[in-house]
């Protein structure tokens, strides 16, 4: 494929033994249904694939836009076809779930093994009183508890909020009181290139400003000695081992507009606002898009390196694999621990055969150089995928070459928290351009707007919007409808507004270039100016302060912090450190700024809001654009 690529204009072709391999039919019929008749196209597939305790009478009502609504009057549950239709399957003695943890312990679950434990513990979870619709609070590490956790609460109908592993105190304790949770699951802790994160007494501390959580059921995973609150705290292993961690339960119909889960993403302002996914729509748009992009088979090893704590980890290392009777491969730690070939090695010893990972990560093992792959073998590797910010086709080329031996076509995806599943996206068939997510997946109907909404021309760059909705979509804020609207639905009337800015070339094939509002992406990882900004006034000796990102080669960007400090502070270099383990404790070691600059003034509108655009300009030495609202 590589050898080809220079003679076909760069283009990367599949190769006949990919094409030969693809199980997806005719998917160019399959995008001309989708054109004709959208709601139509995603019924037959929700009809066919999927059990349904009832069926729906509405596809799609649009009578409520934005606030759109699939497979109304259908009643089914995400975890009746992710667990109870395989464990009574022939796939009941196949591995659901295949764990490694950072120290090299192994677990694993067959789809009988885990629909008994995720139906142990909702029996638990009832137990302690969490009904339908109640909020659960879930702050772990990558260990096979989240996901049992995860898919208990959806098995009773109880609404998940898992909290990111590495987020921290007002992070978590922000998330707690705004899903206003009753209970929460966490572990004593995480480890981490050998380390402990103290998730429990993060929690402990998050909880004395959170009054709503009742219980806290905490998975021993580290083993140092933690704080148990008499009364508030319990630990997982005992509870499973009393009479009530009973296997048999029903899992709950639910509408399938009924909410899923809550998961908080930084947006344009404020506190990061909690996206919300249902049952049904969610369902069948996960399972459905993995099936195309990834085509899926019984015998593959999928390998999703994220986190269970981001919408990568909960759509396809949790739901979507599940939902497809595939076997999910998790891995607990950092990927270059012990040494900088830990994902080789475990591709190699647990025969992966489709790796789905960021560009971030890619470029960090890419500086180790290519004889940490090359030591292991990495023959069963079939596709590679890649999310969460445009990939360089620098490293493109490398994770193509080195990793994928130029035989693996690389699916880059783009997608959000709030579009729950794939959106831009190749499927095996078609030829790649690196740094391209190429083109719309079937019944995504996309555009590259202007400031005033007219469509641009090829290559140019403008605001990449959706046209039409899809059954993935987030269906609101949690609790503000109003900023749903505000949000996604203004800037564009009857369009939805990603955030990021794109171009089409001549061939309709998408190069997103990045974030247009205040959310800056690190390693992948989506953060909001405002909460890092906040975290930074929080401090005694900051008076005010502006984030923004910069360009950085490994992680995409880092974040530069301005500060303004209070009068009399000395701006001291042990003062740049205290603020920066500041924001880590705040928000998370994510969030610390790489660098801050102590000014005495930042530039701000006439209106007293801050001008990052300007700021960014500066620090990047470029011109600085309309200044006619600057404040002088
Ligand atoms: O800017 C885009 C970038 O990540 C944003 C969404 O972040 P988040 O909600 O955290 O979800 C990440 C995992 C889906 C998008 O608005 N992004 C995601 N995938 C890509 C991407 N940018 C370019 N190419 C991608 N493949």
């Amino acid at each position: 494929m590589a050898r080809n690529a220079e003679q076909n204009g760069g283009l990367y072709y599949p190769s006949e033994a990919v094409l030969a391999d693809i199980s997806v039919a005719d998917f160019e019929a399959l995008r001309e249904a989708m054109r004709v008749d959208l709601a139509g196209t995603w019924a037959e597939i929700a009809r066919a694939e999927f059990e349904w305790f009832e069926p729906w009478h509405t596809t799609l009502d649009e009578s409520n836009a934005p606030f759109y609504k699939w497979f109304v009057g259908g009643k089914t549950n995400i975890v009746l076809n992710a667990l109870d239709r395989h464990a009574r399957s022939w796939r009941r003695n196949k591995a659901a779930l295949i764990w490694e943890g950072e120290n090299y312990e192994c677990r694993s679950y067959t789809y009988h093994q885990l629909h008994r434990e995720v139906s142990r513990f909702a029996s638990v979870l009832k137990a302690m009183g969490v009904n339908k619709g109640d909020r659960v609070t879930i702050y772990m590490g990558r260990i096979p508890e989240i996901a049992i956790a995860m898919l208990a609460c959806a098995k009773i109908g109880a609404v998940h909020s898992v909290v990111y592993g590495g987020f921290s105190v007002e992070a978590l304790h922000g998330r707690i009181e705004d899903s206003e949770s009753k209970i929460a699951i966490t572990a004593d802790g995480a480890w981490l290139r050998g380390n402990i994160v103290p998730l429990k007494n993060i929690m402990d501390e998050a909880l004395l400003r959170a009054p709503t959580i009742q219980t806290v059921i905490v998975v021993k995973r580290t083993g140092q000695d933690v704080h148990m609150e008499p009364g508030r705290d319990l630990w997982y292993h005992d509870l499973m081992n009393l009479p009530i961690a009973d296997a048999h339960i029903e899992t709950e119909p639910m509408d399938a507009e009924d909410p899923l889960f809550l998961l908080y993403t930084s947006g344009t302002t404020g506190a990061p606002k909690a996206i919300l996914h249902t049952h049904g729509g969610y369902m069948v748009g996960v399972a459905t898009t993995l099936k195309w992009v990834f085509d899926i088979k019984d015998e593959d090893m999928w390998w999703c390196a994220a986190d269970p704590g981001w919408i990568t980890g909960h759509s396809y290392i949790i739901y979507g694999p599940l939902l497809l009777g595939a076997t999910s491969l998790m891995y607990e730690g950092a990927p270059n621990h012990p040494f900088p070939d830990r994902w080789w090695d475990i591709a190699e010893r647990h025969g992966v055969t489709i790796l789905y990972t960021a560009p971030t990560a890619i470029r960090g093992l890419m500086r180790f150089g290519d004889a940490w792959p090359n030591r292991h073998d990495l023959s069963k590797l079939r596709l590679l995928g890649s999310v969460g910010e445009p990939i360089n086709p620098e490293a493109w080329r490398w994770y193509h070459r080195v990793i994928g031996k130029e035989r693996c076509p690389i699916m880059d995806t783009w997608w959000q928290t709030e579009t729950g599943t794939f959106m831009i996206s190749p499927v095996p068939s078609t030829p790649l351009k690196p740094g391209s997510a190429t083109l719309p997946l079937p019944g995504v109907e996309i555009d590259v707007l202007d400031e005033d909404g007219n469509p641009v021309s090829p290559n140019e760059e403008g605001y990449l919007v959706i046209k039409r909705p899809w059954p993935a979509m987030l269906r609101t804020i949690y609790g503000d409808p109003e900023r749903y609207v505000n949000n996604y639905w203004s800037r564009f009337p009857g369009v939805y507004m990603t955030g990021d800015s794109a171009r089409r070339d001549e061939d309709g094939y998408v190069w997103v270039i990045g974030r247009v509002d205040d959310v800056i992406k690190v390693s992948g990882y989506r953060l909001g100016t405002a909460e890092i900004e906040s975290a930074l006034v929080s401090h005694r000796a900051v008076a005010e302060a502006a984030v923004i990102g910069v360009p950085d080669e490994v992680r995409g960007h880092a974040i530069k912090a301005y500060c303004i400090l209070v009068a009399g502070v000395e701006p001291t270099q042990r003062l740049v450190e205290e603020l920066r383990d500041h924001v880590a404790h705040e928000v998370g070691p994510i969030a610390k700024p790489a660098t801050i600059e102590f000014v005495d003034t930042l530039p701000k509108t006439r209106s007293g809001k801050i001008m990052r655009r300007v700021l960014k300009a500066r620090a990047l030495g470029q011109d600085e654009g309309d200044l006619s609202t600057l404040e002088q």
